[in-house]
């Protein structure tokens, strides 16, 4: 998506350990047009593919599946992170461990939002090692319902996440891959 790859370019900033921030857009302050634009973008990849319900987990998430929903005319709904919780049976929990900030969460769904009859497209806002994608996948899973894709705005595609996701069979589809931040500098693939 050449618009995503030119506000990339414009206004992302490659941290040390191949982290590139995006506050301007995406993680911080939003920008709602480009929103608008990366909705439309999953709409058309994934309009033939029955969703029935839009999955993400907060915070970041939130912004691109909230304008996908809008576009597909289907419900959006985020997973909620806490630090530990006692178990419910209202929910569904799935952990989550992260590489990136080196920490386990649990990530929770209320059980009455999910059926066996939904196909579900998981969001997320950028892919390094798949596990966010592959905890909603679970708790999909857990509801006997089923992935009808995956939609990525940021993939790392020199980390394991898209590797890890297509091995378990799911379509993964990423406006925006980056090849490489070796020496500050964002190269796509
Ligand atoms: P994974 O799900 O693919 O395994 O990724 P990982 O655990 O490593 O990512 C943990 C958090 O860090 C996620 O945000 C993810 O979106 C974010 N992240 C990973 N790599 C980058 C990066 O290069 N740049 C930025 N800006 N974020 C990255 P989170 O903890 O869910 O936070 P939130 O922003 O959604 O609240
Ligand atoms: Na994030
Ligand atoms: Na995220």
């Amino acid at each position: 998506m050449e618009l995503l790859k030119h506000k990339i370019m414009q206004e992302g900033i490659v941290l040390d350990g191949g982290v590139l921030k995006v506050d301007t857009f995406l993680n911080h302050q939003v920008d709602a047009e480009l929103m608008l634009a990366i909705g439309k973008a999953f709409a058309e990849l994934f309009r033939e593919s029955g969703v029935t319900k839009i999955m993400t987990i907060e915070s970041s998430g939130i912004a691109p599946a909230v304008l996908t929903a809008l576009q597909l005319g289907v419900p959006m709904v985020f997973g909620r992170k806490r630090k530990s919780l006692t178990l419910r049976d209202d929910l569904y929990t799935e952990k989550v461990y992260s590489f990136t900030k080196q920490e386990e969460s649990e990530v929770t769904i209320s059980r009455k939002f999910l059926a066996p009859k939904d196909r579900v497209l998981i969001i997320d806002d950028f892919l390094a090692h798949g596990e966010a994608a592959l905890g909603m996948a679970r708790i999909v899973r857990q509801a006997g319902a089923e992935v009808a894709g995956i939609g990525i705005v940021i993939e790392k595609s020199f980390q394991t996440g898209r590797g890890k996701l297509l091995e378990q069979g799911f379509r993964v589809e990423s406006l925006a891959r980056i090849a490489s931040l070796e020496g500050g500098k964002v190269e796509f693939v």
